[in-house]
C-alpha cells in the first residue's frame, strides 16, 4: 500500500487554506493533524472547552475512527477525508436537530457531484453511496440485500455534546468520512456494505484539497439552513427530491434498535424521520435506523 500525499505540507499551509475558504465560520479554525484517535472525540473535547462554532478537526489517519451503530471507520493514511465539525445550534429550533445529519449528508453529496461529476445518492439518514443498478420492480427485498445494490463512498456520524450547565448552548459534532483515493484493494470489504472510493469509481485520483474546500462550503450553506425558514424549506425539499428519485414507489427494509421494519417509502416527516407504510396502510416513522434493502 502506498501512503497518500498529505493534504498540507505544513501547519502554515493548512492555516492559509483555512483563511482562503469562502465560508464565514466552517473551517476557519482548522486543527490539522497527521494522526488522531477519532476526530469526533477531539472536536467534542474542544467543544467542552468552548471552541468556536465551525471548528474543523481533520486527521490524515485515525487509530480509533468510529462509524454509526458502534462500527469502526477504517481508512489508510492520506487517502480519505476524515474530519469533524463543531456546530453550535444557536437559533436552531430544537425539532430540527434530526436534520443536522441529513443536511450534512446532502452537503457531502453536493460537493462530490460538483467535483467528481459522478452520480452519487444520499441514502437516508446520512450515507453517501453509488447505486450499482436500478432496483428490480418485483424483486424481493431479501435478494437486493444479498446483492447489496449500493457501494458506500462515505458517511456522517452526528453526535450531541451535552451543555456544561442548565441553559448552556447545545452543540453537535458532525463527523464526515469520505473515501477518496483508496484503491479497491485498500477499501474495507465487510460482507453487506461494500465500500467504494472516488478513485475506484472514476479511475483517477481526486484533488482532496478541492473536495474539502467544496465540502466545507456546502456544509456551511446546508447547516445554516437549519436556523432559517426559507432555506430550511429548500433543504427539506432538496433532500426529499433526492430520496424520491431513488425510492419513489420502492419497498424498503430497515433495521433499528427495535428490530426490522419493511414498508413502502412514504417520505420524511418534519423531524427528518423515515416513514414506511406497511401493507395495511399503517405508517411507522424511524428516527435512527439503517436501510438495508430496496426493492
Ligand atoms: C458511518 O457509519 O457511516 C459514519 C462514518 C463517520 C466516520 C467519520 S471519519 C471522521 C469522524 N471521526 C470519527 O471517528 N468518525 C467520523
Amino acid at each position: 500500500m502506498r501512503e497518500g500525499t498529505p493534504l498540507f505540507e505544513s501547519p502554515r499551509a493548512a492555516a492559509a487554506f483555512a483563511k482562503a475558504l469562502p465560508t464565514l465560520a466552517i473551517g476557519k479554525t482548522l486543527d490539522y493533524r497527521q494522526v488522531a484517535e477519532s476526530t469526533n472525540d477531539l472536536a467534542a473535547r474542544a467543544a467542552r472547552e468552548d471552541a468556536p462554532h465551525g471548528l474543523v478537526v481533520l486527521a490524515e489517519e485515525q487509530t480509533a475512527g468510529r462509524g454509526r451503530r458502534g462500527r469502526t471507520w477504517l481508512a489508510p493514511p492520506g487517502k480519505a477525508l476524515l474530519f469533524s465539525v463543531l456546530v453550535r445550534a444557536n437559533g436552531m429550533p430544537a425539532e430540527r436537530i434530526g436534520w443536522a445529519a441529513l443536511a450534512s449528508g446532502c452537503a457531502a453529496v453536493e460537493a462530490v457531484e460538483r467535483l467528481a461529476r459522478i452520480p452519487v445518492r444520499l441514502k437516508w439518514p446520512n450515507d453517501i453511496v453509488v447505486v450499482s443498478q436500478a432496483p428490480r420492480a418485483k424483486a424481493e427485498i431479501q435478494k437486493s440485500e444479498n446483492a447489496c445494490p449500493w457501494r458506500k463512498l462515505g458517511g456522517v456520524l452526528c453526535e450531541g455534546v451535552l451543555p456544561k450547565g442548565a441553559g448552556g448552548a447545545s452543540r453537535a459534532i458532525v463527523g464526515i468520512g469520505l473515501n477518496v483515493n483508496q484503491t479497491p484493494e485498500e477499501l474495507p470489504d465487510p460482507p453487506k456494505a461494500s465500500a467504494t472510493s472516488l478513485l475506484a469509481e472514476t479511475g483517477h485520483p481526486a484533488d482532496r484539497r478541492a473536495l474539502l474546500a467544496g465540502l466545507l462550503e456546502r456544509l456551511e450553506a446546508r447547516l445554516d439552513a437549519l436556523s432559517g425558514d426559507a432555506a430550511f424549506e429548500a433543504l427539506r425539499s432538496d433532500v426529499g427530491a433526492r430520496l424520491e428519485a431513488w425510492w419513489r414507489g420502492a419497498r424498503l427494509a430497515a433495521i433499528s434498535a427495535e428490530g426490522r421494519h419493511e414498508g413502502r417509502f412514504a417520505g420524511l416527516d418534519e423531524f427528518g424521520r423515515l416513514r414506511l407504510e406497511n401493507a395495511e396502510g399503517k405508517v411507522v416513522a424511524l428516527a435512527d435506523a439503517e436501510v438495508v434493502g430496496v426493492a
